[in-house]
């Protein structure tokens, strides 16, 4: 069988072979097909992206139909029982496991580099008591760019590097800090005795004791749910890290606006809005009742659904098995009768069922956040400390990539054909200029 795809253009009776590679043809062979001389080419349109790869990438391999997630070929389930947060970054951003030697150089260089400049301190005084902590942290993260001027040699190895060093350990701190913020209390300096999530809930939770001890199952669960969340291939915020960084700008305003990507409901801010959900159904005997406005199309089961997986999302799972070991520690929180009741009820019914749609990560995380004592306004900003790894690694390899170049997507006009400009005077008031605005205003 040849690996070409014939194509005859019934305008033309022209025929076409087009190579297949890696289970794709490449758009650009498409241009070659045209009607007339003056064609500019066929071209493929798709909204969303739900049939276009837009790279080619060794760090993540995700099987939705299986419910398989692989790290650099290592499965999620043995990164998430044996590795933590720091190694696992590793593996993701250099393609291989740490040698010994090599993890306490990567784990020193990380330490070296958690502690914000004051004036980053100032920036984030200057946010009012109640504003979102993914505001104050996105803003943060991009005005981290006027911090470090060498972030613009970005073809240069030991810039990079650094940026990296840099991203990985500040944005625990600037979230613990966008924490403490929100809370009116002092913001707590970094413990570089601690391992990573150890010193972030230092930072989070010390009061006035001279040196916090976290509980090291809730540490550990932390750098669980840390590795689950390091990478997902190419979805929205990635996307916008890849986009972004595709003009040459720096890694900290292309974070800030993945950041910014993932704090939409559909993506990171999700895990914040199951919570919200779960607290508005309030008991398991409404479970029924909000089921049933599901399906009428009033709202969606937050948590539930995914673009990728029509399976299990094997995260989901992971994090269900660590809600109990982190209620051991902290009691239990009520709210996850109701999760596990809703899932109960959804994958039994024909609604869910026939559409595929299974708990995703965010459908338990939120559950053990809250039982640790975090407001559900931060989950977002630990979804994003635990992604830089991913976004910074999908960054790098974007930029060494030859084939990429500045994106910029085609689209199909569909507005007016040229014409003459109206004076003011030649607009009429309700007429068609007017009734013909469209557009968000
Ligand atoms: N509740 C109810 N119905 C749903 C849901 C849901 N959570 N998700 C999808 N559907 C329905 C949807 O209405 C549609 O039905 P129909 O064919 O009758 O119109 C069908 O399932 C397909 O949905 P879609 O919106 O075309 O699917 P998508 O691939 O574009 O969306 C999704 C994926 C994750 C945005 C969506 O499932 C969703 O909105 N889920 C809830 C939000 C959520 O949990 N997001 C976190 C995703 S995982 C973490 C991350 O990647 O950031």
């Amino acid at each position: 069988m040849s690996d070409t795809l014939s194509i005859t253009d019934n305008r033309t009776g022209k025929k076409y072979e087009l190579p297949i590679h890696d289970g794709t043809i490449r758009a650009m062979d498409l241009r070659q097909i045209k009607a007339g001389p003056d064609d500019f080419g066929l071209m493929t349109y798709d909204p969303a992206f739900m049939n276009t790869a837009n790279c080619r990438s060794a760090i993540t391999y995700i099987d939705g139909e299986k419910s398989i997630l692989l790290y650099r070929g290592y499965p999620i389930e043995q990164l998430a029982e044996q590795s933590d947060y720091l190694e696992t970054a590793y593996l993701i951003l250099f393609g291989e496991l740490p040698t010994a030697s090599q993890i306490q150089n990567w784990t020193r260089d990380i330490i070296h580099h958690t502690m914000l400049h004051e004036n980053i301190k100032k920036l984030m005084e200057g946010f009012q008591y109640d504003a979102h902590p993914m505001a104050i942290f996105l803003s943060t993260v991009g005005a981290m760019s006027g911090f470090y001027p060498d972030a613009k040699q970005i073809f240069d190895k030991g810039a990079r590097m650094r940026q990296t060093h840099r991203l990985i350990a500040k944005v625990p701190s600037i979230a613990a800090w966008a924490y403490r913020h929100s809370i009116g209390r002092p913001y707590v300096y970094p413990d570089n005795d601690l391992s990573f999530t150890a010193n972030f809930l230092n930072m989070l939770f010390k009061m006035t004791e001279l040196k916090y001890q976290p509980n090291p199952v809730l540490a550990r669960a932390l750098d669980v749910l840390f590795i689950l969340h390091a990478d997902h291939e190419q979805n929205c915020s990635t996307t916008t890290m890849r986009t972004i960084g595709s003009s040459h700008a720096d890694p900290y305003s292309s974070l800030a606006g993945a950041a910014a990507a993932l704090y939409g409901p559909l993506h990171g801010g999700a895990n914040e809005a199951v919570l919200r959900m779960l607290s508005e159904i309030g008991s398991v005997g409404k479970v029924p009742e909000f089921i049933k406005r599901v399906k009428a199309g009033e709202l969606r089961l937050t948590g539930f659904g995914h673009r990728v997986y029509k399976n299990y999302d094997p995260r989901a799972k992971i994090i269900k098995r660590i809600a109990y070991e982190v209620f051991e520690v902290t009691g239990k929180n009520p709210l996850i009768d109701i999760a596990i009741d809703l899932e109960r009820i959804a994958l039994q019914d024909d609604y869910f069922v026939s559409r595929r749609l299974y708990p995703n990560v965010d459908f338990y995380s939120g559950i053990i956040y809250e039982a640790m004592g975090l407001p559900v306004a931060m989950f977002p900003v630990l979804f994003a400390i635990a992604r830089t790894a991913g976004w910074m690694a999908q960054w790098a390899e974007m930029l060494l990539d030859e084939e990429q170049k500045i994106t910029r997507p085609k689209q199909i006009y569909l507005g007016h054909d040229a014409r003459e400009y109206l004076s003011l005077d030649q607009r009429q008031e309700g007429g068609a200029l007017e009734t013909e605005v469209r557009g968000p205003l």
